[in-house]
C-alpha cells in the first residue's frame, strides 16, 4: 500500500478528519497524522491522552475487500504491527547499548522496576498494546458499511512514543507508559512512524489471509482468568480462545460465553 501522509498540528481527532476525507472519496492509504489531539478518543467512548509534540496519533483510511464479519482483522493487524515495531525499537536500543562497551545500558527508570530482559510487548484483548502490564498503544477501528458491504474503515493508532504522563489524569498515569519512559531516552517519532507504516502495510498485504493465529500468539489474555465488563454486566471466567471474527471465548462457571464487545478489567 502507498501511504499519503497529511500532517496537522492540532485536530480534535484524526478519526473524524480521516472519515471526512473518506466521505469525499479519498483512496485507501491516506494517513491523517496529528501532533496533538484535543478530543482524541479510544474504545467505549474513553478519551485518548494526546498532548502536543510527543507521540504518534494517526488514522489510516482503508478500503479492504473484506466481509463485515472480518472487520476485526483490521484491529488485529494494527495491534500486531504496533506490537512488533515497539519490540524492535526496544531490542535495537538494547543492542546499541550492549555493542558500545564504554557505555553500559542506561538503567531502566526505577519507577518501572524492570530489567532490560523484561521489555516484553504483548497484546491485551482486543486492541491494547502492553508493556509489562501498562498500556503503550491502542488501536481503534471505525467502519462504514453500504448495505452489507464494507465501504471503508478508519484505523486509528495512538502510540505513546515520548509522552510524559506527569500532567495526565490519575487514571491515565496509573495505566499508561511510553517508549521513552521504558527505554530511558527520547525516541525518534518519525523513525517509529516509518517502521509502523511499513509493518502495517506488510500485514495488510497478507489479507484476506486471517491474522488470527499471529494475533493469538501475541495475546496475553489467553489462558488467564479474566473479568470483563460487557455492557452493564460483569463476566468472569477463563479466556480460552479468540474466534476468527475477534470475539473472546470465556469459560464461566455457568458455561461458555462469547464476547464481541467488552473490556478486560484487572482482577
Ligand atoms: C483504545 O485503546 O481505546 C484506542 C485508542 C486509539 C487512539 C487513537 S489516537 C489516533 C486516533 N484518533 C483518535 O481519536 N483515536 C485514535
Amino acid at each position: 500500500m502507498k501511504f499519503d501522509i497529511r500532517r496537522f498540528r492540532t485536530v480534535p481527532s484524526t478519526m473524524d478528519l480521516c472519515r471526512a476525507y473518506a466521505e469525499q472519496g479519498a483512496g485507501e492509504g491516506l494517513v491523517v497524522l496529528a501532533d496533538e489531539q484535543t478530543a482524541g478518543r479510544g474504545r467505549a467512548g474513553r478519551a485518548w491522552y494526546s498532548p502536543p509534540g510527543r507521540s504518534l496519533y494517526l488514522s489510516i483510511l482503508l478500503r479492504p475487500n473484506l466481509q463485515p464479519r472480518q472487520i476485526g482483522w483490521l484491529t488485529m493487524i494494527g495491534a500486531l504491527a504496533v506490537c512488533e515495531i515497539a519490540q524492535e525499537t526496544a531490542n535495537a536500543h538494547l543492542d546499541d547499548s550492549r555493542s558500545c562497551a564504554s557505555t553500559p545500558p542506561a538503567p531502566p527508570p526505577p519507577s518501572q522496576a524492570q530489567g532490560w530482559a523484561a521489555l516484553q510487548f504483548k497484546l491485551k484483548w482486543p486492541n491494547d498494546v502492553l508493556l509489562n502490564g501498562k498500556k503503550v498503544a491502542g488501536v481503534l477501528v471505525e467502519s462504514s458499511l453500504i448495505g452489507n458491504r464494507l465501504d471503508y474503515a478508519v484505523l486509528g493508532i495512538g502510540l505513546n512514543v515520548n509522552t510524559s504522563f506527569d500532567d495526565a489524569p490519575e487514571e491515565v498515569r496509573r495505566r499508561a507508559i511510553s517508549l521513552r519512559e521504558a527505554l530511558g531516552h527520547e525516541v525518534d517519532r518519525n523513525a517509529v512512524l516509518k517502521q509502523l507504516l511499513a509493518a502495517f502495510g506488510a500485514r495488510y498485504a497478507m489479507l484476506p489471509a486471517s491474522p488470527l493465529a499471529d494475533y493469538a500468539r501475541r495475546l496475553d489474555t489467553l489462558g488467564r482468568r479474566v473479568r470483563l465488563q460487557v455492557g452493564d454486566e460483569i463476566v468472569e471466567g477463563d479466556a480460552v480462545r479468540v474466534e476468527d471474527d475477534g470475539a473472546l471465548v470465556v469459560m464461566t462457571d455457568s458455561g461458555k460465553r462469547t464476547v464481541t464487545f467488552g473490556e478486560v478489567m484487572s482482577l
